[in-house]
């Protein structure tokens, strides 16, 4: 087995516009995550992924960069990222950040010197980018080269008149994709990333990362991802990047790569091969949706949730890395619901289902990452107006639920329970107004549950879901679960979600209830030899009854 700091650690998602103000004008950044270190390290945290923080017009909150080298104003300076990286070290913390290599933001220079045929550097640029020339209908009309769709709703094309020509953007209109064709380009990127490895980075979370090729014959075809996503150059160009810089720098490298098959899983982060060292991939985080549904159509449509999809989606990638290569286990990024509103119950049973999800994950072998605000159980949003929400992919589709005819309603609804907000309103760190994320209103509304729902509530309550966390995340280290592997029971029945875990010193028994009706189990024969050692409430160790969303974990050393 081979032995990499990253296998060891616990990861922890800081989404940096909401995480933390520190200068009071309502935006999270560098010096307010320098201010909860020493949070993040009792919690049990030692590697933090940050979300961008480069120059951008935030157009998608920094997924369109502006400028690579410069730190965006709205989170501070160089001098407060390197601060950070320092303050970090000292702690024996990591950094990873995020790598936006797909795309630029439109007002990126090389974007205006590529569309702007007067500009002095044109010819360098163009090329940069991807372009076509438009299609015209038999009465002369301007058409767009395909009917490809973006990931944010809309056509992927968009016109520019200087050039009369098209550019691709897979995401918003403000984010051209780059050229991963045109070899200037890519020199210029590993220019750039090898300029963060020097400043002292421990590694990245690279973005989109197989979308980097595309189909250049342009065939026609709707929605059309399978023309750029995952076709198979865009190895090419990730191999080259880990040969050359990831490798050889001991980063810890997180690719973000949907749907990808076995064999491209140990191609991307196989032992073997030089890509990343560990996957992002989103199979259990949709196994609720609802394919009848016309009016909030795909990942909007809310439909009941598939518990052994879940299991069979957390065996398989056990499955696939057990050997050659190493797992990763989360419930989501800042792309997808919250996970207690989205898997368990942010009513009623907040706080048992909240500890459900706990165990059922937190258990797994692998390296975990941890979405800020898990800790606490924060929510999806409440939010009743449209502006209060921020997404740009919000925007689009809900003009889309209402051209299928949904009612403003059911639009808003379909928004507060799938859109990628939920993930991203302000941390709740006290009852204070603002949630003591900042003293000034912050840019996008603190979710109404403030007073309730916070840090500093959680830490003081001995049994709150924060120390149960914490307490979860101390028995990984202590017991070297990372290593562990895995053996589920009951894989296909519907409602239970059970697990043993084993190392070659201890076992954990995982017993859960996933869903909101009690549920009468068969324990194992070998359960006497278990002691119980964590639950979300009162129970007796021995009880074949488990209540809504009851979930257990029972230890015995070998
Ligand atoms: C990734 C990010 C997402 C972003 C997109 C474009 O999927 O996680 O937040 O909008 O890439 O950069
Ligand atoms: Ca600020």
């Amino acid at each position: 087995m081979k032995k990499f700091w990253w296998q060891d650690t616990i990861i922890y998602q800081v989404y940096l516009r909401s995480f933390q103000d520190s200068n009071g004008d309502g935006i999270g950044d560098l010096n307010g995550v320098i201010s909860r270190l020493d949070y993040l390290k009792d919690l049990g945290v030692d590697t933090l992924w940050i979300s961008p923080h480069y120059d951008s017009p935030m157009d998608d909150n920094g997924y369109d960069v502006r400028d690579f080298y410069k730190v965006s104003e709205d989170y501070g300076t160089i001098e407060d990222f390197k601060n950070l990286l320092n303050e970090a070290h000292k702690r024996n913390m990591k950094i990873i950040t995020d790598l936006v290599l797909n795309h630029t933001s439109d007002e990126h220079p090389w974007f205006e010197a590529a569309k702007d045929p007067n500009h002095p550097e044109h010819e360098k640029y163009h090329d940069f980018y991807i372009w076509q020339p438009p299609k015209h209908d038999k009465n002369g009309r301007r058409m767009m080269p395909t009917r490809w769709k973006s990931w944010f709703g809309g056509p992927v094309w968009q016109y520019n008149e200087a050039t009369d020509e098209y550019y691709l953007h897979i995401f918003s209109k403000k984010m051209p994709d780059l050229n991963w064709r045109n070899k200037t380009m890519r020199e210029e990127l590993k220019t750039m990333i090898k300029w963060w490895v020097d400043l002292g980075v421990d590694g990245f979370r690279v973005d989109a990362s197989n979308h980097l090729e595309k189909n250049w014959d342009f065939p026609d075809g709707h929605p059309g991802y399978e023309h750029f996503s995952s076709l198979p150059k865009h190895h090419e160009y990730l191999e080259e990047l880990g040969r050359e810089i990831f490798r050889p720098n001991n980063l810890l490298v997180i690719g973000e790569a949907g749907g990808a098959s076995r064999e491209e899983a140990l191609q991307y982060a196989g032992f073997d091969t030089t890509e990343f060292d560990m996957l992002i991939q989103f199979e259990h985080c949709w196994v609720d949706t609802d394919d009848d549904n016309e009016l909030t159509p795909g990942k909007w449509a809310k439909g009941t949730v598939d518990v052994t999809k879940i299991k069979q989606s957390f065996n398989h990638w056990h499955d696939v890395f057990k050997e050659n290569g190493w797992n990763t286990v989360y419930w989501h990024n800042h792309d997808q619901p919250r996970i207690v509103s989205h898997y368990g119950d942010d009513a009623q049973y907040h706080n048992r289902s909240a500890k459900m999800l706990l165990y059922t994950l937190y258990f797994l072998p692998g390296t975990p990452i941890v979405y800020f605000g898990e800790e606490i159980g924060m929510t999806n949003v409440d939010y009743q107006k449209l502006d209060d929400f921020k997404d740009v992919e919000v925007f689009t589709e809900y003009d889309n639920f209402m051209n299928n005819g949904a009612s403003h309603e059911v639009a808003m609804q379909a928004l507060r329970d799938r859109s990628r907000d939920n993930a991203r309103s302000p941390m709740q760190w006290n009852d204070s107004k603002y949630a003591g994320f900042s003293n000034s209103a912050p840019w996008m509304p603190v979710n109404g549950n403030y007073e309730t729902i916070n840090v500093q509530r959680q830490l003081n309550e001995k049994d709150s879901i924060f120390n149960h966390f914490k307490k979860v995340l101390q028995t990984r280290k202590k017991d070297a679960l990372a290593h562990g592997t895995v053996e589920f029971y009951d894989i296909d029945h519907p409602q239970s979600f059970n697990y043993k875990v084993s190392t070659d010193n201890v076992e954990y028994l995982v017993l859960a209830n996933f869903k909101d009706q009690k549920l009468t189990m068969e324990l194992p024969e070998s359960i006497a030899a278990y002691k119980l050692y964590l639950s979300n409430m009162k129970t007796d160790a021995n009880a074949l009854e488990f209540e809504p969303y009851e979930a257990r974990v029972y230890r015995r050393k070998k």
